[in-house]
């Protein structure tokens, strides 16, 4: 791979900046190689499903944002219905799961008309698949989160926060460094390397990690919890609610989870950037301390088969399956599996759901102790 100024390479801009200002951070390599704005992996290809690098729940089956649109009836209706709600998707990729949601959501008498749909997305390419799936409902899009109008608002968000940037730490025989990314001797390829470790970078760690084996890699997503931090205050000045579902850990951990995966296969990370996609374990511990700290309630996360079951999953799936040709019973009984068995999706993907203090447990979650 040959490092021209003019090549428009993800590889070669990024080496361009390198040249320019030193070893780059994780977060800014994740933000360059994703959604870059002519190049970035987001912003121009089409990701998903088989013949794509991944695929996500919403495309596994209709019954995901079916079941999550009942979720949102049901939350709208205990909050007392509120008859205006913006209902905002961040990161809505396709438009599978709006759609269905807005399926479901005209089944339960009133609620669809309440609806002004806001999405907030960055890629060009995909804003253009969601008009295409979403045709006939009146959408407004968004670049971030700062230009949603006020009042009660639910943000849903499905492998949204697994593709955020984070920040890698490690513990060296020195101290905390940060991981950071460089070229190679030659400038042909792109490496890890490490800061020189500080007592700035150790104040970052939580105190739980921060006496971690050397080696240890912790995981941090400053733009993950300032998103989470906007999203609490909305709710708790205008009432809401927020559903977040993703791959990711409950408990802090000291181990890396940075992927790159490619056609389906994880592929190495700093290998061909802006080819394949890139993600990191959602830090649920983190979201669930920076919505508390804001004076909101948090509910879960409970793992995702757990939540779809407990929606009714398995009656939803018996029904089409009685409508269904013999093909779509094999279906719709493989995506059943997939989307809840704890070797599948079920216990891997996670979801949290955040509601304003004075509105009750919303389905699904247990119900916190007094
Ligand atoms: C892994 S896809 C998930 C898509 C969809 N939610 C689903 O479940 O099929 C990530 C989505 O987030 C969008 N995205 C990634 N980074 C973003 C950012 N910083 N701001 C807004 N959208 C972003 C991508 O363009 C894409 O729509």
């Amino acid at each position: 791979m040959t490092t021209t100024q003019d090549d428009p390479t993800v590889f070669n801009q990024l080496a361009k900046r390198i040249k320019l200002e030193g070893a780059i951070t994780i977060a800014d390599f994740m933000a360059d190689v994703l959604i870059a704005p002519k190049h970035g992996y987001y912003m121009s290809g089409e990701p998903f499903g088989a013949a794509g690098d991944f695929i996500t729940a919403p495309e596994v089956s209709q019954m995901f944002g079916e079941l999550i649109g009942v979720w949102c009836a049901d939350t709208w209706y205990n909050m007392g219905g509120p008859t205006e709600l913006n209902f905002v998707e961040l990161g809505p990729g396709r438009g599978t799961l709006m759609t269905d949601i807005l399926r479901a959501a005209g089944m339960v008498p009133g609620f669809l008309q309440t609806l002004q749909v806001h999405l907030v997305e960055v890629s060009p390419s995909l804003k253009k698949k969601q008009k295409q799936a979403l045709a006939g409902f009146n959408i407004t899009w968004h670049q971030d989160l700062t230009t949603l109008p006020e009042g009660p608002t639910f943000f849903i968000a499905n492998e949204f926060f697994d593709a955020l940037p984070i920040k890698q730490f490690e513990r060296s025989p020195d101290g905390w460094c940060e991981r950071l990314i460089t070229l190679n001797e030659d400038g042909k390829e792109l490496i890890f390397a490490l800061s020189p470790p500080s007592k700035a970078i150790e104040s970052l760690i939580p105190k739980n990690l921060c006496s971690a084996a050397e080696g240890a890699v912790v995981e941090l997503s400053p733009i993950a919890s300032t998103i989470t931090d906007m999203i609490s205050r909305h709710i708790l000045d205008h009432g809401g609610a927020a559903l977040f579902i993703d791959y990711g850990r409950d408990v802090p951990t000291a181990t890396p989870s940075l992927q790159a995966i490619k056609a389906h296969k994880k592929h190495p990370v700093l290998k061909e950037p802006g080819t394949a996609d890139i993600s990191a374990l959602v830090d649920f511990p983190t979201l669930v301390t920076t919505a508390l700290n804001a004076g909101i309630a948090a509910h879960g996360p409970i793992t995702q088969g757990d939540f779809l079951q407990s929606l009714g999953i398995e009656q939803r799936a018996e029904m089409l399956r009685k409508t269904g040709t013999d093909e779509q019973v094999v279906d719709i009984t493989s995506a059943e599996h997939r989307l809840t068995d704890p070797n599948e999706m079920g216990t891997l993907f996670k979801v949290l759901a955040l509601t304003h203090p004075d509105h009750p447990t919303p389905a699904a979650f247990p119900e916190r102790p007094e």
